[in-house]
């Protein structure tokens, strides 16, 4: 037997949900939670454990929820309180386990808190936020936005200037004030005692910021003073804080959001045992394979440079704490336009799902994923909705002329996730009765949709079902201990995984040829059983077989 801790958030799969594009239910054009509802057996049909919410919350939008006005209440345009519930009732009756957006970094500038605290020193408030006279005309500090700009905002109304990490609508809030870290436990208890199973908290490694708000010494496109608030000094302390006083009474799921994590620092926080403040971490190192950093950093895709990664961060992990494998989210591209290939789009989006899906940890789905939509192409700036695309696209405007920063827009913009899901191909997607939705629909529909998917076997998403399910039938593939082979290779990512005198062995192709492929020493082919393939051919040739391109096979020996 492996020394690994079996749980049920190690087991399961989860379904990310954001909400504004998933379904529309109310025919106004928007996502909203009667639309969730009528989803359920589907999500659950995709061998699922567990959905996570993006933000639900009352928010003015202007970060798509991630700005949140009320953290007790729904966004009307979603719904109701009592939908809310009924849906997390609905879900729990399906054996579905519901992860709530914990966004605790910042509010939204219309959140209670922060009006009160513009009002000056005397209120109650005040210390909610940072607050800072600057220095002549001069901002308080040097310190950039992450979505472009300075980090400084003044508001007149005060006097002074605050402190947003992100846009202006979303000022950061001061955690190390104690009755911030109450409220935000409150919050927590507040959902956890409806009977939701955990959080997905969102920049949480940038809680805590350096005393005085030092300006820093470098400069860094959108995250000049990065160095004082990621894993800034007390983030250990408070994290250890709503771990002893909340999170350790229930039997729920923690995962945290973290931008620039490293395997060290990530241990510091989510290894096993009695100081572990978090179960999981969203690091990111993986989606910089095409890019430096982020995707508006353009590079050209390295599958190297991705191996290395998933190589370090398998074998880091393993036996001490637990990864958290996603591709795709509300926050990236889409993966086949990215890792994958639009020219084979079924195999690659197959082949990238058993590429992280078969490695240790527990696989996020974002919506869509499953049936492979691909990137917008949008004619305009104008078009695009998100905050920070348009703060970016600002900058790199400056630097390389319209032309080519829409181009960069098109391959880097979050928008890309945020098209509505691709029900069927009537009238818009099926998304909505609406005659227009909220948000561009993907041209492609008429060909990449569920229904469409639903009827083909060999479908992208009946090849997710069939990956789920092997996942879950098969302890090695969630517990077993994962070795990299052919590591200089850069069109074949080959890993193997062991457990209990078992093992597995994966092979993945990137290349849009085929190639040759020699099992490594000690695997015999010929004793082993094909488990997972997504080609009709399955021939061998001595103790290898000709990989097509995107091809992957998934072989089991016992
Ligand atoms: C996280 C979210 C992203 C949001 C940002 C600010 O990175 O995933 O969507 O814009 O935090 O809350
Ligand atoms: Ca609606």
């Amino acid at each position: 037997m492996s020394e690994i801790k079996r749980t049920w958030w190690k087991e399961m799969a989860v379904y990310q949900v954001w909400p504004r594009s998933f379904c529309d239910g109310n025919g106004d054009g928007i996502g909203d939670l009667k639309g969730v509802l009528s989803k359920l057996d589907y999500i659950k049909s995709l061998g699922v454990d567990a959905i996570w919410f993006s933000p639900l919350y009352k928010s003015p939008q202007a970060d798509y929820g991630y700005d949140i006005a009320d953290y007790r209440d729904i966004q009307p345009e979603y719904g109701t309180l009592e939908e809310f519930k009924t849906v997390l009732d609905e879900a729990h009756k399906r054996g579905l386990k519901v992860i709530m957006d914990l966004v605790v970094n910042h509010t939204s500038n219309q959140h209670e808190w922060f009006l009160e605290s513009k009002k000056g020193k005397d209120n109650p408030y005040y210390d909610y936020y940072f607050w800072r006279k600057g220095k002549g005309n001069r901002r308080p500090n040097n310190w950039m936005s992450t979505f472009a700009g300075p980090a400084w905002e003044y508001d007149k109304e005060a006097g002074e200037y605050y402190l947003h990490l992100f846009a202006v609508e979303q000022p950061d809030l001061n955690m190390d004030n104690p009755k911030v870290r109450e409220e935000v436990k409150d919050i927590m208890r507040y959902w956890l005692d409806m009977g939701v199973d955990g959080f997905r908290e969102d920049v949480i490694t940038f809680i805590s910021k350096t005393e005085g708000l030092p300006s820093s010494p470098y400069w860094f496109p959108v995250a000049t003073g990065m160095e004082h608030y990621m894993g800034g000094p007390h983030l250990d302390e408070y994290l250890q804080e709503f771990k002893d006083d909340v999170l350790s009474k229930y039997d729920c799921m923690t995962v945290g959001e973290a931008p620039m994590m490293t395997i060290k620092k990530a241990l510091h926080h989510i290894t096993e045992g009695p100081k572990q403040q978090l179960n999981m971490m969203f690091h990111f190192e993986h989606m910089a394979a095409d890019c430096l950093f982020y995707s508006w950093f353009k590079a050209p895709f390295s599958l190297k440079k991705l191996k290395k990664v998933y190589t370090r961060w398998q074998k880091g992990l393993y036996g001490r704490a637990w990864n958290a494998n996603y591709i795709e989210n509300h926050d990236q591209p889409r993966i086949v336009n990215r890792y994958g290939s639009l020219k084979y789009r079924e195999a690659s989006a197959k082949m990238l799902a058993t590429m992280y899906i078969c490695q240790s940890g527990t696989p996020f789905i974002y919506q869509g994923q499953e049936i492979g939509m691909t990137n917008i192409r949008l004619n305009s700036i104008d078009d695009y909705v998100d905050v920070s695309t348009i703060n970016n696209y600002g900058v790199a405007k400056a630097i390389m002329g319209k032309k080519k920063a829409l181009e960069l827009a098109n391959y880097a913009s979050r928008d890309n996730a945020r098209t509505p899901v691709q029900w069927d191909d009537s009238k818009n997607a099926g998304f909505t009765t609406a005659e227009k939705p909220w948000f561009f629909i993907n041209e492609n529909y008429k060909e990449i949709n569920v229904a469409a998917q639903e009827n083909d076997e060999n479908s992208i998403l009946n090849y997710y079902r069939k990956l789920l399910k092997f996942r879950k039938e098969n302890d090695i593939v969630i517990y077993g201990d994962y070795d990299e082979h052919f590591a200089e290779s850069d069109k074949l990512f080959c890993y193997s995984r062991s457990l209990d005198g078992k093992r597995m062995l994966v092979a993945c192709s990137f290349s849009e040829t085929p190639f040759l492929f020699e099992a490594p020493k000690g695997f015999d082919l010929t004793k082993g059983t094909l488990a997972m393939s997504n080609y009709d051919i399955d021939a061998l040739y001595g103790n290898g077989f000709c990989l097509q391109p995107y091809e992957c096979r998934v072989y089991m020996f016992d």
